[in-house]
């Protein structure tokens, strides 16, 4: 890890946020993830196809941010934004990671949406956090994440993160997390 002789010096700065929407106007990067590169994610991979094809791939979630030097010292934030829907009976969720650097924590501000923070540990520890507007969730460091919207509008968090953390999602596209979030009858159930 870098240590603090080699964070770079950079000015102060600000940016306007809506809280009601999540709109970061100055926002210069942009990651888009469509339904296409959520393969091998859901369990029903043909309802996912069927989405691709009947909706040309939409896009699934969005990430704005503003990016500072990734390095020690220094705090990474965006918006995450979330669209609702489910493939299948599973609602839509985001890929999910580890941090690269393992011992950095996350806050999530929720603005906006409902659903849950998913968590685990490479231990077998595992936590679903819910998530609605004023909500904050401390991922705390070591705990893989993945936000899960359960509601009919766009689950929308600002995050904030050391910016050294880096993003690890190798283990989850493999192993995914031990449960998963499902509409059973118009209930949300944990499977
Ligand atoms: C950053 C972070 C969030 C996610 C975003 C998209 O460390 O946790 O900003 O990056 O919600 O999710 P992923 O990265 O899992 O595709
Ligand atoms: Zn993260």
């Amino acid at each position: 890890m870098k240590t603090e002789t080699s964070t770079m010096i950079i000015n102060p700065f600000s940016l306007g946020i809506d809280l009601e929407t999540g709109d970061m106007p100055n926002a210069t990067n942009h990651l888009v993830r469509r339904a296409s590169d959520m393969k091998g994610y859901y369990l029903n991979e043909n309802a996912l196809e069927d989405l691709i094809k009947k909706d040309s791939d939409p896009i699934h979630y969005e990430v704005f941010e503003l990016p500072v030097p990734e390095e020690y010292g220094h705090l990474m934030y965006c918006i995450s934004k979330l669209y609702p829907g489910k493939i299948g009976e599973e609602y839509f969720f985001t890929k999910g990671h580890y941090h690269t650097v393992e011992q950095t924590a996350e806050i999530y501000l929720c603005l906006k949406g409902e659903g849950y923070m998913v968590m685990k540990t490479s231990e077998g520890k595992f936590e679903a956090i819910r998530m609605e507007r004023g909500q904050m969730v401390y991922v705390p460091p070591f705990w893989a994440h993945r936000s899960i919207n359960t509601g009919v509008e766009p689950l929308v968090s600002f995050c904030i993160y050391p910016a050294e953390a880096g993003h690890n999602y190798g283990d989850i596209k493999e192993h995914g997390f031990p449960k998963r979030i499902v509409e059973i009858e118009n209930s949300i159930c944990f499977i």
